[in-house]
């Protein structure tokens, strides 16, 4: 007899409400019956409830929210806190998806006793279920989250906290002895007890030959098609910054252009004094119009 099926968080068409929390076996099953995974980043209330209403199954409270909606330069300034303070908002806005926050750079790498004290702190202030780390030169510190029971996703191939000792904002792994690198990287954090790892910007090939060593649900963002679920920043897929994004952003809205349009029309408004209109404001009573007068008048 086989064993009893995983629960399906996300049932083809189910309401949202009747949708049960993603767990890490469900993520396992996806990958093993070949249904795709999918994740995307949020980074406060909306856009968890956006995520949630769309019916994701893994929201990452990514580092790109340093940039996204804090305006860095990069994902390397932003501190634990205001990673808490951005995790612990989505954790707000989600039932369903699984909540995964990554850990900021320089709040593991010094030691295991650094790398599972901020990753406690993202599960208890944060209400994240599990947090990403980067770089298969991590493995060490990916294994001693996962003993202190904390779930760790890895990231390999491109990994923006170390962009510059990767030469930049570029895609890896694209010479035979760069593509190896990457894939020990990966295997490395498998090994060490990873329950998913997210490649990014590796050349499609390289990614399918080394989908056949993974043993873990592999995320892909400018992977190529044959990893096990895809990864999308919000602010990409929804067209809410300026510039074209990297080469492999689908996007799938243009937000920002609406959303200057929606202010644009707004101060238009305000200016020509077409708003506000007397729909938009409140009545009172003649009678208590004139005591207010009257009072006003003996003040
Ligand atoms: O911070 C982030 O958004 C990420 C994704 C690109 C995977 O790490």
């Amino acid at each position: 007899m086989s064993a009893s099926p995983v629960p399906t968080a996300v049932a083809p068409g189910a309401p949202p409400a009747e949708r049960l929390p993603v767990s890490l076996p469900e993520l396992a099953e996806k990958k093993r019956l070949g249904e795709p995974i999918v994740m995307v980043t949020a980074y406060d209330y909306p856009s968890a409830q956006v995520a949630e209403a769309a019916g994701v199954d893994v929201v990452l409270v990514g580092d790109s929210g340093a940039m996204t909606v804090l305006g860095y330069p990069s994902t390397v300034p932003v501190s634990v806190e205001e990673m808490l303070m951005l995790c612990a908002a989505t954790r707000r806005g989600l039932r369903t998806p699984l909540l995964v926050a990554d850990l900021p750079f320089g709040s593991y790498e010094a030691s295991d006793e650094q790398a599972v004290a901020t990753a406690q702190r993202f599960v208890k202030e944060g209400g994240a279920e599990a947090v990403k780390l980067e770089g298969g030169a991590m493995a060490q510190r990916a294994r001693a989250i996962v003993q202190a029971g904390i779930p760790v996703m890895g990231h390999v191939g491109l990994t923006p906290q170390t962009a510059t000792q990767l030469g930049g904002y570029r895609a890896q792994g694209r010479t035979g002895a760069r593509a190896h690198e990457v894939a020990c990287d990966a295997l490395a954090l498998q090994q060490a007890g990873c329950f998913s790892i997210v490649f990014e910007a590796i050349p499609a090939a390289v990614a399918h030959e080394l989908m056949e060593r993974m043993e873990v649900p592999v995320i892909g963002i400018g992977a190529g098609a044959a990893t096990d679920g895809q990864v999308l920043v919000f602010h990409d897929l929804l067209g809410i910054r300026e510039g074209v994004g990297a080469r492999f952003v689908k996007r799938y809205a243009d937000l920002q252009d609406e959303m200057v349009a929606g202010v644009r029309a707004y101060v238009e408004d305000v200016r020509t004094q077409r708003y506000p209109a007397p729909d938009h404001t409140y009545s009172i009573d003649p009678v208590e119009l004139d005591a207010f007068r009257r009072l006003l008048a003996d003040s």
